[in-house]
Order: structure tokens, then C-alpha cells, then sequence
């Protein structure tokens, strides 16, 4: 049942979370969140450790004599997993049409002998030089009409229809070889899909009139759609339309995205469709995403894959809890299950401004983290630093001389703590009841178009996400499209397009009893990135019962207040207006440009057996802590561990009768959390009602064997 106490002011709202603090480590413990019944885990093998660690191995860049040592070393860290292949082209077909895997074999079998199974990687990131040289249309021409040059990688072109024959061939002949082989369990395509370059060359550009035809087509509708009377855009042929290089078209900036995205999964579909035809199916197929990377929409690219899977990159500085714990989220959000930590950084990068070392437990305490948010696999790239190659500097866990570095110790100690409780991970996953909504069509469209350069849409999600995500022990990040009923509240923080079959499946969300709250920018545009004919939020103008009067981008802080108290609006602001009796304002601007002075910054209303909240501002962290109590509260949904002290993160798994939790200290000084009655400390092998942590010091606790 849900509590809807409108006017619950953010006093009120200390104290009822007070009353609750104990209730919700009851909830945790006692009465485990609902899997849903859909729940699959290919993320976890069967006859394998639900949870596994791993590591980068290149073998064919060290004498055969030397690999034993090497999987005697990954062995006594607990790694059960290797990597390998995925920049191996020239050795597995060293000339054209002459392929060589024996090699690889002997490496797979020999690392089975020790307990470790191989992902295979398809080594289309890196064509080798007799292949670019012979061919040079394989290579991809740049936005400055050269082509690339080889010895870098991704330097392959996606649209070239010999590359991807070349693709297929290799990753055909490594699925025929090792399809069937026990000790492959899986395979990624490529390798971070090239960073989603594209090739600017006549053939790509007519593939891509090609597309838009197909999308739009009669030349009218596409003129109409993108107003191209503007500036005399106005196509008359469809081979005038241009691929855009810097500023365009909205509308034909929107679709080069989608199109990129469209060539992109043809380009791994041809090799997975190949390798389907011969491995087993058992055998998982991935990619290997980059977080906030947004040259593609993730949601369509992650369809064809068994499960998501994503390089965790610090760079320069330390882990921000918000802004990774954020990027795993989004990353689960892709398949809407658990996913892979396929590549993580041993200590430091070599490609950021200052490539620091993380503190010692910091690697330790980021493991945890990403299984805390449903990562079943956590993989170090890479093992041992090569000797040559563009990445000498990198972080790895052996030395160029073969023994271990430093945190090969930390790194073995997750290996150890993994295989020790890795039983209470089996099948089970963060289960929550709230969303965000992440769009990359709506990121690209205000992208393209900021209007303020302090426009930031990861920082405006990471401040819900921070304000929300103290409060519940889990979130999701999902698509707008996504199945919604199951969230008691969906947050929207800048939903830029919002077409009207998105509205209605919004509204629909609402109407059985969701509530949906909406940040600024949201639904002023439809799909082909035009503004639509309305206000905002266009097609929710009527539920919401109010409308955006005027949009401003700031220059410096408002004052905004209300019953989430008083502070700031910051960066943007819209001055909203209530249409209905029934709308109420929750926080109106003070003096600020004459124009905002005392108008609505927030707007709420019951509509159908839900809500619909309108937040017209992007607000500072205060605010956000207050609005996210009072969405949490209004939702029915129950807070975790109220009174949890500053930089602690609680992270919850459920599945099949029973919780785990993962707290983890990311704060500088040590933390005691109190726990509202004895609990068992896996990783210390003890119970106790008080769990003490150091700096990173973590710990995964349970209230039943
Ligand atoms: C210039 C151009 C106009 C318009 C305005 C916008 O003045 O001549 O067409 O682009 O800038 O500020
Ligand atoms: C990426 C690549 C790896 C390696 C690392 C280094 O994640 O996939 O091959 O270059 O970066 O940080």
C-alpha cells in the first residue's frame, strides 16, 4: 500500500525515517526482496563459482616455456578465468587464408589444467598489416578524407563490406576450432566496438541514404520531419543528403547516431551469427561496453549478447563511489540483469592526464562494489606488462619480469574472499524498486544543442542517483522503454524527447498506480529531434495539469524553496505554470531574473492511482536529499539503513530465499555501522550487531546459513 502524504516536509521526513531505520534492515534481512520470476543468471556457469575473478592474458606474446609459471601464479591468486585472443589476429592467421590456432589450443588447455577456463576474444579490433596493406578499403577513412593509419587499433572500417567478410572468416574458423572446446566458455566480439568510429568514405555515406530511405521513405516526409526549408536543406535526391561532420541538422544529427548504432550491431551481428552456427550454446557471447561511453545506444547493441559486460577505468584521481557505482547500474540496465566487469584497472591506467595508482583496498574495495551492484565477474587487464607496445606504462599484477607486483597480494585476496562466500551469490541479483530513466536518443539531442556549456547530463543523473541511492539499497538505470510496472518510482531526470508512443507507455505507468517524476528539459522534443507543437512536457502537459511557461539557462545561482526546504536552482531553470486545481506547487523561485521571481520550479498531481511530478530545476544537494525522501516516501517505498554514516555504501542482492548485503567504506576515516540485531560477517567469519570498517575495508553480510 502506498503512504501519499503530499505536504510530508522534510522535518517530518527525518523523523519518520527514524521510526523506519530499524524496520528496513528487518526488510533486508528478514524478508528477502522479490526476484522476479523472469530472472536469469547466464552470467553465472554452471559447475562455476557464481562469483569469479579473472585477468587479461596475451600468450602469444611470451615463449610457451613460460606459460606454466604464469597459470601456476593465476591459480594461487584464485583466478578462474582468462581472457584471450582479442588482439591476436596475426598469429591466428599469420597470411591471408592460412590460420594457425594450435598454439591457442595448447594455451587453453594448459590454463584448464589449472582450473581456468578462456573467454575468447575476436581479434576484428586489430586487422593485421597484410590485410590493410593488401586491402586498403578495409582501412577507415577519417572525418579529414585520409584513411587510418595501421599499428594503432580500430583503424578496421565497420561499413566495408570486405572487412566484415575478413571478420566473419577469422571469427568462423576460431568458432569451428573452439566451439565445442569445454574449457571456452564464452566470447567477446571485438573489442570496445572500435569506440564506434565510423568510416567517412563515399560508400558509407550511401549506406547511410540507403538507411533513411528505408526509415523514411518518400524525400517529403524526411523534408517535413527535419523542417529542412530551413536554410534551403531541402533534399531533392537522396543521395544530396550529407553524413554531418561538427554542427547540423538536428534531425539528421539524431539519425546519424542511430544509424552508427544500426552498423555497428550488423558489424558484430555477422560474427555472431557465425559463431552461433558452431558453438555450443552454452557458450556466452559479450562485448566489452565503456560505461558513460555514448557513441551508440547501448540498449540496441546489447540485444544480440548473451549479457553485458564493461571495462571499469578509473583514469586519473581515485573511485567515485556515486559516479561508478552509477555506471554499473546503467551497465546492468542494458539486458536488465547482471553483467561482467570484463576488463578493471591493477592500480593505474597509462592513457589519463596523471596515471595515479589507487590507494592500497581501493582496488579490493571497487571488486566489491561491482558485485554489490550485479557484476558476477571481475577481470584485471591486463596480467603481465608486454615488453614493447603501446601500453608498456599500464598497470598489471606481474612485472615485466614475470613475478608479482604489489597488489598481485590485494588482487589474490578477492580471488580468496570470492571462492570463500561465492555460494550466497548464486542466483541472485539487485532487485529495486526505483528507476531512473536514461535515454541516448535524449542525451544526444541535448548534446547536440546544450544551450548552457554547465549542462552536464551525468552529473544530473549521478545527483539523483546520489540523493536516491543512500536511501535504497539498490536503483536501476534503465531505458524509457523498458517494462516499468515493477518500480514503485521512476525518475526521468532529462527525458529531452518524449514522442507520443513514449508518453503513452509513461502515462500508462501512471495511471496503474506508478510514480513518474520528470526533470528539466523533459518532453520538448519528438523522435525525429524536432520541437513538438506544444510546451513541456508536450504529450504530459494535460496528466501533469500544468506546463514550462519559459525556459533559462542560469548564469548564476536562484533561490528556490518550498516544502523541501530552501536553496538553490542551479545551471537551468523553468518557470511552470499549474493548469488544474489539482496541481500543486512543491517549490517556487524567489528573486531571481524578474521572470522566475515567485514562479512554480516544481509541479505535482495525482493522476489515474499514481502521481506525476514535474522538477523544473536542476537543484543542489540538499534539495535533492529532501525531494528524494519526500519521491521515496510518496512511492511507499522503504528507506535502507537511515541513519547509514557518510561515504558507507549498502548494496543488496536477492534471490532465492535470501538477501546478502555488501558494505563497503569508501570514506577516508573508519565507520561503524549499527546493525538492529546480530548478523553474520562473511568475509570475518563472525556475528556481531556492530560491523566496524576501515578505510575500504568492506565486509558481505547475511542473517541466515
Ligand atoms: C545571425 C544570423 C541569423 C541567426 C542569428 C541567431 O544574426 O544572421 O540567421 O542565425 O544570427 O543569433
Ligand atoms: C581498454 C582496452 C584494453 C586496454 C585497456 C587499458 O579497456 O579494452 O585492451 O587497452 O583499455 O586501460
Amino acid at each position: 500500500m502506498r503512504l501519499r502524504k503530499l505536504l510530508w516536509t522534510t522535518r517530518n521526513s527525518s523523523q519518520l525515517l527514524q521510526r523506519l531505520s530499524a524496520l528496513i534492515l528487518l526488510a533486508a534481512v528478514g524478508a528477502p526482496a522479490q526476484t522476479p520470476k523472469t530472472a536469469t543468471f547466464p552470467t553465472q556457469m554452471p559447475g562455476h563459482d557464481a562469483i569469479l575473478l579473472g585477468t587479461d592474458w596475451y600468450p602469444e606474446q611470451w615463449p610457451e616455456s613460460r606459460w606454466e609459471e604464469d597459470l601456476r601464479l593465476m591459480e594461487a591468486a584464485h583466478i578462474k578465468v582468462v581472457r584471450i585472443a582479442e588482439f591476436a589476429w596475426s598469429r591466428m592467421e599469420p597470411s591471408e587464408g592460412h590460420f594457425d590456432f594450435d598454439w591457442l589450443e595448447r594455451a587453453i588447455n594448459l590454463a584448464a589444467k589449472h582450473g581456468i577456463v578462456s573467454v575468447l576474444g575476436t581479434p576484428t579490433a586489430a586487422p593485421p598489416a597484410w590485410l590493410t596493406q593488401k586491402y586498403p578499403d578495409t582501412l577507415r577513412v577519417e572525418e579529414n578524407g585520409h584513411r587510418a593509419v595501421h599499428g594503432l587499433r580500430a583503424h578496421g572500417s565497420v561499413s566495408s563490406p570486405r572487412y566484415r567478410e575478413f571478420c566473419r572468416k577469422i571469427a568462423e574458423q576460431m568458432a569451428i576450432r573452439f566451439g565445442h572446446n569445454p574449457n571456452v566458455v564464452g566470447w567477446q566480439i571485438d573489442n570496445e566496438y572500435g569506440y564506434a568510429n565510423m568510416s567517412y568514405d563515399d560508400h558509407t555515406r550511401q549506406l547511410f541514404q540507403g538507411w533513411l530511405k528505408n526509415r523514411y521513405k518518400t524525400l517529403d516526409s524526411l523534408n517535413a520531419h527535419w523542417t529542412t526549408t530551413y536554410w534551403s536543406q531541402t533534399y531533392d535526391n537522396w543521395d544530396e543528403i550529407p553524413i554531418p561532420i561538427g554542427e547540423h541538422n538536428p534531425g539528421l544529427l539524431l539519425e546519424w547516431k542511430r544509424f552508427v548504432t544500426d552498423t555497428w550491431n550488423d558489424y558484430q551481428k555477422n560474427q555472431i551469427e557465425v559463431i552461433r552456427q558452431h558453438a555450443e550454446a552454452r557458450q556466452f557471447i559479450i562485448g566489452n561496453f565503456m560505461g558513460f561511453f555514448d557513441g551508440f545506444d547501448h540498449y540496441v547493441i546489447s540485444q544480440p549478447l548473451t549479457f553485458a559486460a564493461w571495462d571499469d577505468y578509473v583514469g586519473s584521481g581515485h573511485v567515485d563511489p556515486d559516479y561508478n557505482g552509477l555506471a554499473h547500474d546503467l551497465t546492468r540496465g542494458f539486458k536488465r540483469q547482471n553483467f561482467w566487469v570484463i576488463e578493471t584497472q591493477p592500480g593505474a591506467v597509462n592513457w589519463a592526464d596523471v596515471n595515479n595508482f589507487l590507494n592500497r583496498g581501493e582496488v579490493r574495495a571497487m571488486a566489491w562494489q561491482a558485485i554489490g551492484h550485479g557484476a558476477d565477474y571481475i577481470g584485471y587487464w591486463q596480467w603481465r606488462s608486454a615488453l614493447n607496445g603501446q601500453e608498456e606504462y599500464h598497470g598489471t599484477l606481474l612485472g615485466p619480469d614475470g613475478t608479482p607486483v604489489p597488489l598481485y597480494d590485494e588482487v589474490s585476496q578477492v580471488g580468496r574472499e570470492f571462492t570463500k562466500v561465492q555460494g550466497y551469490f548464486r542466483d541472485t541479483q539487485p532487485v529495486s524498486e526505483v528507476a531512473l530513466l536514461h535515454s541516448y536518443d535524449s542525451r544526444w539531442a541535448i548534446d547536440f544543442q546544450k544551450h548552457t556549456n554547465k549542462y552536464d547530463q551525468i552529473a544530473l543523473l549521478k545527483s539523483y542517483y546520489h540523493a536516491l541511492r543512500r536511501l535504497v539499497p539498490s536503483l536501476d538505470v534503465v531505458s524509457p522503454d523498458a517494462p516499468l510496472e515493477r518500480y514503485r518510482l521512476v525518475v526521468a531526470p532529462d527525458l529531452n524527447l518524449i514522442p507520443e508512443d513514449l508518453a503513452h507507455h509513461l502515462l500508462d505507468y501512471v495511471q496503474s498506480g506508478g510514480h513518474l517524476v520528470l526533470g528539466p528539459r523533459s518532453g520538448m522534443k519528438d523522435q525525429f529531434n524536432a520541437l513538438l507543437p506544444q510546451r513541456q512536457p508536450g504529450y504530459l502537459v494535460d496528466p501533469l495539469g500544468g506546463r514550462v511557461e519559459q525556459y533559462y539557462a542560469l548564469e548564476k545561482d536562484f533561490p528556490v524553496s518550498g516544502v523541501w526546504g530552501n536553496g538553490e536552482a542551479k545551471i537551468w531553470a523553468e518557470q511552470l505554470k499549474a493548469r488544474t486545481p489539482e496541481t500543486q506547487t512543491l517549490m517556487s523561485y524567489g528573486k531571481s531574473n524578474g521572470w522566475l521571481d515567485d514562479q512554480a520550479a516544481v509541479l505535482t498531481r495525482s493522476y489515474g492511482k499514481g502521481r506525476i511530478t514535474y522538477i523544473g530545476a536542476i537543484l543542489d544537494d540538499q534539495l535533492m536529499t529532501a525531494a528524494a525522501r519526500w519521491m521515496l516516501q510518496d512511492s511507499g517505498v522503504s528507506p535502507i539503513l537511515s541513519e547509514l554514516p557518510e561515504g558507507v555504501e549498502v548494496s543488496r542482492r536477492s534471490g532465492d530465499g535470501r538477501d546478502v548485503l555488501i558494505l563497503i567504506n569508501f570514506a577516508p576515516e573508519p565507520r561503524q555501522i549499527k546493525l538492529p540485531r546480530s548478523m553474520q560477517f562473511l568475509l570475518q567469519d563472525k556475528q556481531g550487531t556492530t560491523l566496524d570498517l576501515p578505510p575500504y575495508g568492506v565486509e558481505v553480510v547475511t542473517a541466515s546459513k
